[in-house]
């Protein structure tokens, strides 16, 4: 569904925003040279090695190997997804997203006015706070000071179904309804869908307020009422807390994911930053999929008691899928009784964090809970551990986390490893790859790939039938120029192939001849020469080769030996012109 946007529309606008600009917003840079610098934001580091290329668009740490373009850069920074970092950038450039189907699509008018809406009606319950003791009362007695609740924008709505009219001339608004502020009745009385709570409001990545959490003062049913699932937001995507957190889950490199609105205001409260909340639901993959983005690690927390353990479970199999090296998730279980928020009051911080960093990894918990149902001491509960592991290996997407595992249920289960593997259907983690070990020339490939990422219209004139059949440089090569010479205009440049090379086999050695591109650039008056003498060199390696074989040929049987083809070829190469040829 992502891919409805046409490539057209990614490649004009990845033309026509300024990736300068775009990531100096958010890491100020400093110019180098030909290039930007600074320190990079996607690893912790002392001397800037996160490099920025105003010709090339792209960015690359030459420490943590962080690169991409601008669509990139939003995506990892800000966390946002493909789409909708697209239509971020298209918004800076005054583009409208076409979809699939051609019509003008995506933040339309409509989400506009909710979001509006739901801005309006946030600011409102936070004015309102100041006015009503009993919510102030009840926020200090849960230890929230005034500093914290400004900075989760926690509000008040009041009792009394009527109080959004203050602020919306038209409170039967149809679109009051749609964003959930207000229900109608089947008599067609409209009402304030919160009254007497306090209001923790809900925010997207952009910090727009897209639905709320109201909890009662007190003791009453339901505790906390939801805004229903609206245009704005879809509960499974969202979590609470992110655009607050997000500067200390970059610092720390870890996310804490706990279950309540509470549980992140007290821990913000006492220091620890970096946490955010599920919104009352199960993990889900996007969730996990989001988070991972912001962070290296995630560290789960729940209860000790057997519903916590379920919920982690849940949480672990969301995981299972988006979970790849070097991220890693962990699991805290906290005492019976205990939340976040509570343990925090009472052993303070420091308390907290050591529960954090001594979490239990992903890969323990799943063998203790797999391991602690079957009975091992069997051969048929040895056979169920196997078993029941099956599916979930086959969804791991970390493949060294899935060999230590199997080689962990090889000792548990008493198979060998090449056993579990075989009956978990797993292929060999270790997999030879003998076409691909060869590599031919990488130094005469290396600066054909920079020269055509320096300037891609050279695409049309490589004869790519000169290149060798088996490396990765030859490959990247070919992918490239068919690439380029499938793009409109027979050009591409490269924060447009970058889009669309994601996830190819190519990609790696094409992000490092872009590196090396961004430190040592071809003079623009030399690039043709360059390239005709890389062509050059192509030829006559190519010529040397097949030379080779005839060569070859010729000593197992002889000249006659040869179709009239090979026998010029050969006669050629070796300087003597057959007569035929005159
Ligand atoms: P908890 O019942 O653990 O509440 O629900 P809590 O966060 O500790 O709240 P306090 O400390 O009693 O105030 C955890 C989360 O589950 C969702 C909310 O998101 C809540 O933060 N929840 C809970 C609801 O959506 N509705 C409810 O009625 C209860
Ligand atoms: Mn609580």
């Amino acid at each position: 569904m992502e891919r409805l946007i046409p490539e057209s529309f990614i490649q004009e606008l990845l033309y026509r925003v300024d990736l300068v600009d775009l990531i100096d917003e958010h890491v100020p840079l400093k110019k180098t040279g030909a290039n930007y610098v600074a320190c990079c934001p996607f690893h912790n580091e002392k001397s800037p090695s996160f490099t920025v290329s105003p010709s090339k668009q792209f960015y690359h740490c030459f420490g943590c190997g962080a690169h991409g373009n601008a669509i990139g850069f939003l995506i990892e920074y800000s966390g946002l997804g493909f789409v909708d970092a697209v239509r971020e950038l298209a918004g800076r450039a005054a583009m409208e997203v076409p979809d699939g189907r051609g019509a003008a699509s995506g933040r339309g008018p409509q989400l506009q006015v909710l979001s509006e809406l739901m801005g309006r009606a946030a600011r409102f319950y936070y004015e309102q706070l100041k006015g009503s003791e009993r919510a102030i009362t009840y926020l200090k007695e849960r230890g929230v000071s005034g500093e914290i609740a400004r900075r989760y924008g926690i509000g008040y709505a009041a009792e009394g179904g009527h109080n959004l009219a203050r602020v919306f001339e038209d409170h039967a608004n149809v679109e009051l309804q749609v964003a959930g502020l207000v229900i109608k009745d089947e008599r067609g009385r409209v009402y304030d869908r919160f009254r007497d709570r306090v209001m923790f409001p809900i925010c997207n990545q952009k910090n727009e307020v897209i639905a709320f959490g109201g909890r009662v003062l007190g003791q009453g049913e339901p505790k906390y009422l939801n805004s229903p699932e609206t245009p704005l937001f879809e509960k499974g995507r969202e979590v609470f807390g992110l655009p607050q957190a997000r500067v200390a889950i970059r610092q720390a490199g870890t996310v804490i994911v706990v279950e309540g609105y509470l549980d992140v205001v007290a821990l913000a409260q006492h220091g620890v930053e970096n946490s955010v909340a599920t919104l009352g639901t199960a993990t889900t993959v996007t969730q996990v999929q989001k988070l991972l983005r912001q962070a290296d690690r995630i560290v789960f927390c729940f209860d000790g008691d057997a519903a916590g353990r379920k919920a982690a479970w849940r949480a672990l199999e969301g995981s299972l899928e988006v979970l790849a090296e070097p991220k890693s998730i962990a699991f805290v279980f906290l005492p019976e009784g205990e939340d976040p928020d509570s343990l925090v009051r009472q052993r303070g911080a420091d308390a907290f964090r050591a529960l954090t960093t001594q979490a239990t990894p992903l890969s323990e918990f799943f063998l203790r809970e797999l391991a602690g149902h079957c009975d091992l001491a069997s051969a048929e509960g040895r056979v169920q551990l196997v078993a029941e592991a099956k599916p979930l290996l086959g969804r791991l997407q970390s493949s060294m986390l899935r060999l230590q595992l199997v080689k962990r249920l090889a000792e548990l289960s008493g198979f060998s490893q090449a056993e579990v593997e075989h009956l978990c259907d797993l292929r060999p983690a270790v997999q030879s790859a003998p076409g691909r070990a060869r590599r031919q020339a990488p130094s005469l490939l290396r600066p054909l790939l920079r020269l055509l990422l320096q300037k891609p219209g050279l695409a049309s004139q490589l004869p790519v039938e000169l290149l060798p059949d088996s490396s990765a440089e030859a490959d990247a090569v070919r992918m490239l120029c068919e690439k380029i010479r499938s793009a409109p205009g027979g050009d591409l440049p490269y924060p447009a192939l970058l889009e669309r090379l994601q996830g190819s086999e190519c990609e790696e050695v094409l992000r490092g001849a872009a590196a090396e591109l961004m430190h040592q650039p071809f003079a623009e008056d030399e690039v043709d020469a360059e390239f005709a003498g890389a062509v050059r060199k192509l030829r006559e390696g190519n010529d040397r080769r097949a030379f080779q074989l005839l060569q070859e040929k010729v000593q197992r049987v002889g000249v006659g030996g040869l179709s009239n083809d090979e026998k010029q070829r050969y006669l050629r190469a070796i300087g003597v012109r057959s007569s035929a040829d005159g």
